[in-house]
């Protein structure tokens, strides 16, 4: 059995199979990533329109052993060498969840190195922490993935308080469903990011909408629909569309609303911190965007880079060495929970 009273040096192999990508990685401390090995679906599913939940599962099953020994190589480590063994387990996709959290489960019962439960939105958050060695709680944190947009407050490792979150679709999501109607293929929001840079984002105005009750929450369900909207009734006038006008309007509507959240978390808690995380956190105008903001208002802005803000492993083990050194590790009646939400004591 392993020394578990050992806090440092400590390395975990993480596993990460929420969605449409097979993956794993060696993370030393929680800070040091020695592989952060991504197999990606994206060509397989982009066919569909959409990741196809069935083939995900498949196409898991058939990678996950290989890319688990090839993060194992290329951090020129044993599985004996782990410390732990760290697996997503919510939220996601039922199916790609259970791959990933089998393998984990197998491999820790067969060699006897404990096992820990990471939630993904928390790994998310967590992908700042092998890049910016100077970010430590508490601090701001705004969560925009394909599923989840979360604004929190980061009180220590692992404690978390919610501020603000989507009441209808998450901003991935957005980009995504006005992607496909624009026919720019998917994942839509690199292809948004890139169109838009040819565009003009005052061209058309979208609406910002507020959450009247709780003004810290999103909903981004309007925006579509006013996109929706926009490119229907230009079609039936016989207009044509101009995309990158579109995609640039879309894009600083959605940029818009998160910014002017972020800033007010900000200022509402007096806290001089915000780290940005998820899939969405790669647009270049939301980090353009943020940054000067935070500038004007003496806050530090982290992110990670572009990939370690879509779905990767390195995260799952920043996440879990902090686990590691709380001592929360999972029993084998470990199981998949796709509807896992960030909650307080994550
Ligand atoms: O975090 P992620 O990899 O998966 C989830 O946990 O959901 O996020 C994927 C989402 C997709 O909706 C994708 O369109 C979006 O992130 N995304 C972007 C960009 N890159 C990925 N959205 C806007 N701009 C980007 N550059
Ligand atoms: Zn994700």
């Amino acid at each position: 059995m392993k020394d578990l009273e050992k806090k440092e040096n400590i390395k975990i192999l993480a596993i990460e199979s929420s969605c449409d990508e097979t993956a794993a990685a060696v993370v030393v401390d929680g800070r040091r990533i020695l592989s952060n090995v991504i197999n990606s679906q994206i060509d397989i599913h982009k066919v569909y329109g959409g990741v196809v939940p069935e083939v995900a599962s498949r196409k898991h099953m058939e990678n996950i052993d290989p890319v688990i020994r090839m993060a194992l190589q290329e951090a020129d480590c044993r599985l004996s060498d782990m410390d732990a063994i760290a697996v997503t387990y919510g939220p996601g996709l039922v199916g790609a969840l259970l791959v990933g959290v089998a393998a984990g489960k197998a491999l820790s019962f067969s060699s006897g190195i404990p096992l820990i439960g990471v939630n993904h939105i928390e790994g998310h958050i967590s992908a700042n922490f092998p890049e910016n060695p100077g970010l430590k709680p508490p601090f701001a944190a705004l969560v925009v993935s394909g599923g989840h947009t979360y604004l929190a407050m980061v009180k220590d490792y692992g404690v978390y308080e919610i501020i603000g979150k989507t009441r209808d679709d998450a901003a991935g999501e957005a980009f995504d469903k006005v992607a496909r109607a624009l026919d720019l293929g998917y994942p839509g929001g690199p292809k948004i990011d890139k169109l838009a840079k040819e565009g003009d984002p005052e061209a058309i105005h979208f609406p910002r909408a507020n959450v009247g009750d709780s003004p810290m929450d999103f909903s981004f369900s309007g925006l579509k629909s006013a996109v929706l909207n926009y490119l229907n009734s230009q079609e039936m006038q016989g207009i044509k569309i101009n995309k990158a006008d579109v995609a640039a309007s879309f894009q600083r509507a959605v940029v818009d609303a998160i910014t002017e959240r972020a800033m007010a978390l900000c200022e509402m808690e007096g806290i001089k911190k915000l780290a940005i995380a998820g899939g969405v956190a790669a647009n270049s105008s939301l980090r353009q965007t943020l940054e000067g903001s935070c500038k004007e208002k003496g806050i530090e802005f982290f992110s990670p880079s572009l990939v370690m803000c879509t779905d990767n492993a390195a995260m799952i083990g920043a996440a879990a060495y902090y686990k590691f050194v709380k001592g929360e590790f999972a029993d084998y009646d470990l199981n998949a929970v796709p509807g896992l939400g960030l909650s307080a004591g994550v």
